[in-house]
Formats: structure tokens, C-alpha cells, sequence
């Protein structure tokens, strides 16, 4: 065992905590209150190529391992979460799925762009379409139908929450194509954003990850070529499962990166403010939270590179994934809640960060799978095992 990162590694995470502080840093007071999309950070981070990081090579991606992804996700968390959840999204679920599970054609068509993260030089960026207003947890309770018309589908539904939904080119689409096979009967679509019937709802106002752009999009009687279905007719469940584990390791290192940045801000403020005629880290209280917050932290890393590690092996990372994101998600938000606690008045006013990071923190509770979700996955691999 070697708990050494290699020299390609730190060049990596050096790369992504420079990026964080010279292009995430400023502004994003301001873009988390304006509710305001972060396209030039996103442009950037195509251009360094962490739009499409475990991609490979030859389908325009950086080729690099799951660790190196981690290690960047943390990075730019830290600092703008908002950032992270579009990164996550596109390398993740995304670009991961295309890659896994489509066709060659399909490759050379969506999947070169979407790893590239542009298309004739503008933003090129994909969505995963699973929510529904009556699916979230329950997600094979699917009403999103795709009518097989021969050479097409009909796509007919709602889909809610979308990450990315209203900048995306690109969204994987998953929908009912035989309601009397249940989850059997679900399979998964690329669908264009420009295609006539696709209807893009309003930006959700949230209390967290305010700038990153979740809407509601809508199918009326659209039109998909059936050469857009990836893989079989009734694969669509199990590929949503497949992509989502991968998917949860992103957001777990988004976790960690949140709680890692709330806890360099505590550490870096209890040394500076004084109380009572010391350093409040000479004060019990907060140095016991300061050894938790670095405890817990350098727990959740370990279960993110565990999971990484068990990707990169190709071994089964279901586990490792979801213990790596309800482990993260649950340091992240307790870490926030302290770190507001560590810098009192001032933690809860925007020019500190901790009170952004700390409404940042709950999503990752939430979305890709819900604690309680990841702990019916956990469950179930235990026992199976
Ligand atoms: N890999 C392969 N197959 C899997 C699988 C996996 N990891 N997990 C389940 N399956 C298969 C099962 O084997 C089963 O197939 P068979 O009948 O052929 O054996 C089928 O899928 C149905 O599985 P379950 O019976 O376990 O299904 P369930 O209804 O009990 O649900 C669940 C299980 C884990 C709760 C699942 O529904 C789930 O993960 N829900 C959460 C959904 C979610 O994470 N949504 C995230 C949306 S994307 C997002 O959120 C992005 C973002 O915010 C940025
Ligand atoms: P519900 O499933 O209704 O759950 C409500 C509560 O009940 C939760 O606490 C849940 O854990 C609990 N619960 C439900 N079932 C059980 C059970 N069996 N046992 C114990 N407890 C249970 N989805 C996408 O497809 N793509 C996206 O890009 C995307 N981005 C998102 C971005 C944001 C900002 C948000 C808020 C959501 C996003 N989602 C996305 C949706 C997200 O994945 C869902 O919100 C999530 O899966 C939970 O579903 P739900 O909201 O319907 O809650």
C-alpha cells in the first residue's frame, strides 16, 4: 500500500488549486447572490481539459485516472461548488456514460465535443436527465415515455432538477420505452437541446450551488433517431445505476473539497482572532473542532481514493462509491455548520465563504441519491457480499 500521490497527481492538483483561486475565487460572492452562471470558468476549464478528464485520448479527453479526477474536484470545490457540479455532471455522468456504454458513431458524434467541452469555439457541455417530479429516489417510477415509431422515438414528459439544463447542448435522457416491463422497460436517449419539442423551464432559485444552472425541461412530441439509443432497448435503469456510481464519487470529492475549504478557513481564522487574550485555537473548545474537522476530512479522502482506486481497477466501485458519498456528503455539511460556528458573527456574513460553503454542503446530501439512498445501496452490497 502507498499513500504517496505520483508526480502527475500533484502537477494535477496543483493545476486545479491555481485554476480555483486565479478564475473561481473572484466573483463568486457575487455569482452565487446573481444566481449568475459561471461560463467563463467553465470555458477555462475546457480549455485545461478537466471537462473531459478520464475520457481517452482519442475521443478528445485528458485520458487521466479517477484519483486525478478526485483530486481536481476537490480543488475547485473548495472554492466555487457551483463549478464543480457542472464539472461533475459533464465528466461524470456524461461523458462517462457515452463512453461506456455508446456507439462508435455516437462517440465521434456527442461524446469528442462533450470531452472537449466546446464545439466550434463555444461552450459544449451535457446533461443526465433522470428526475421527475414523481421520480427522484424512486427512479424507476418513470413517466417520461418513448413511443418506438419504427425509425424514431416519440419522447413525451418532464424531467426536474436538471444540472446544466439550461446551458447544456446535450442531454442523456432517460425514459419509459415499455411500461409493462417496469424497470426492464426503461432505456436511455441522446437527445439535442435544439430540437424542436424541448422546452426549457425557468432557473430554480436555490439555497445553495445558487450559480450553477438546475431547470425543469420538458419533452413534447420529440422526435429522437433511433441510432440516438444507447445500447439495447431496456438498458436505459441499469445505465442510469452504472453511470450514478461514478456519478457519486464526483460529488463526494465535491463534498470533501467543501469541507476541506471550510476547514482551511477555520484553521487559518482561529490563529488570527484573538479571545480572552489568546488565539481562539488555544481555546479547547475550538482546536477539539478544528481535530475533527482534519479527522473526519482525512477520512472521506480515504474512502474517495478507495473508490477511485476500485474504478480504476475496474473492480466494483458500487460500494465503495456510496460509502465514499454519504461519508463525504455528511463531513461536508458538519464541518460547514462549525466552521460558521468557528468564526462567529463573521462566519455568518458572505465576505467569510463558510456560510456559502455551508449552503453549498446540503446538496450533497441530496443529489445523487440522498443519504438515506446511499445507505439502502450500502446495505444491500453488505449483505449480498
Ligand atoms: N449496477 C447495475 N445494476 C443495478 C445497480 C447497479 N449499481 N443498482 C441496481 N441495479 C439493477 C438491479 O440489479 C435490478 O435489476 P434486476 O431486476 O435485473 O436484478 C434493477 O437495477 C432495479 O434495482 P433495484 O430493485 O435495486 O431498484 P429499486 O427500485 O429498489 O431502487 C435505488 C434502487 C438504489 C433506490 C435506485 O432507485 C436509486 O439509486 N435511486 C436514486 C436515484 C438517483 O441517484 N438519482 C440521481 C439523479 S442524477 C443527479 O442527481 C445529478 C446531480 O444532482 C448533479
Ligand atoms: P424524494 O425521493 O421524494 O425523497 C424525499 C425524502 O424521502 C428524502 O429524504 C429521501 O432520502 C427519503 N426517501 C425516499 N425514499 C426512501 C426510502 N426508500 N427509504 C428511506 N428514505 C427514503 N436529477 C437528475 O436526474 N439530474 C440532475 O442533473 C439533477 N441535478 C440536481 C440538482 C439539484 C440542485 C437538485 C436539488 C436536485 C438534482 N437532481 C437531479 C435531482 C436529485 O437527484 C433528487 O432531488 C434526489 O434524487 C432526491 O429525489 P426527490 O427530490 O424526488 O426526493
Amino acid at each position: 500500500m502507498n499513500f504517496q500521490l505520483s508526480e502527475e497527481h500533484l502537477m494535477i492538483q496543483q493545476a486545479a488549486r491555481d485554476f480555483a483561486q486565479a478564475e473561481c475565487l473572484p466573483g463568486v460572492i457575487e455569482r452565487d447572490e446573481k444566481m449568475q452562471f459561471p461560463r467563463e470558468q467553465l470555458e477555462k476549464l475546457a480549455d485545461l481539459g478537466f471537462l473531459g478528464m478520464m475520457v481517452s485520448t482519442d475521443y478528445g479527453g485528458a485520458g487521466l485516472d479517477t484519483v486525478s479526477y478526485v483530486l481536481a474536484m476537490e480543488e475547485i470545490s473548495k472554492v466555487d461548488a457551483s463549478v464543480s457540479v457542472c464539472m461533475s455532471v459533464n465528466n461524470s455522468l456524461v461523458c462517462y456514460g457515452l463512453e461506456a456504454y455508446g456507439t462508435e458513431e455516437q462517440k465521434q458524434k456527442y461524446l469528442t465535443p462533450l470531452a472537449q467541452g466546446k464545439k466550434d469555439g463555444a461552450l459544449y457541455t451535457g446533461a443526465f436527465l433522470l428526475s421527475e417530479p414523481e421520480a427522484g429516489s424512486d427512479a424507476t417510477s418513470q413517466r417520461t415515455t418513448a413511443e418506438d415509431k419504427g425509425d424514431h422515438y416519440l419522447l413525451n414528459g418532464t424531467k426536474n432538477w436538471i444540472t446544466n439544463g439550461g446551458t447544456a447542448s446535450v442531454y442523456l435522457v432517460i425514459a419509459q420505452t415499455d411500461p409493462s416491463k417496469g424497470h426492464k422497460g426503461i432505456s436511455v436517449f441522446i437527445v439535442e437541446k435544439s430540437w424542436p419539442g424541448v422546452v426549457v423551464g425557468g432557473k430554480e432559485n436555490k439555497l445553495g450551488i445558487r450559480a450553477s444552472d438546475t431547470h425543469t425541461i420538458m419533452f413534447n412530441d420529440v422526435k429522437v433517431p433511433k441510432e440516438n439509443r444507447i445500447g439495447e432497448d431496456g438498458f436505459g435503469f441499469k445505465f442510469a445505476m452504472k453511470t450514478l456510481a461514478g456519478g457519486r464519487i464526483g460529488i463526494a470529492s465535491q463534498a470533501l473539497g467543501i469541507a476541506s475549504g471550510a476547514y482551511e478557513l477555520s484553521l487559518k481564522y482561529s490563529k488570527e482572532r484573538k479571545a480572552f487574550g489568546k488565539p481562539i485555537s488555544e481555546h479547547q473548545a475550538i482546536a477539539f473542532k478544528l481535530a475533527d474537522m482534519a479527522t473526519r476530512i482525512e477520512a472521506a479522502k480515504l474512502l474517495c481514493f478507495k473508490a477511485s482506486f476500485d474504478k480504476d481497477q475496474k473492480r466494483d466501485y458500487t460500494l465503495s462509491a456510496s460509502m465514499a458519498k454519504v461519508f463525504a456528503s455528511e463531513t461536508a455539511m458538519w464541518t460547514t455548520v462549525e466552521a460558521v460556528q468557528i468564526h462567529g458573527g463573521y462566519g455568518y456574513v458572505k465576505e467569510y465563504h463558510v456560510e456559502r460553503l455551508m449552503r453549498d454542503a446540503k446538496i450533497t446530501q441530496i443529489y445523487e441519491g440522498t443519504s438515506e439512498v446511499q445507505r439502502i445501496v450500502i446495505g444491500r452490497e453488505i449483505i449480498k457480499q
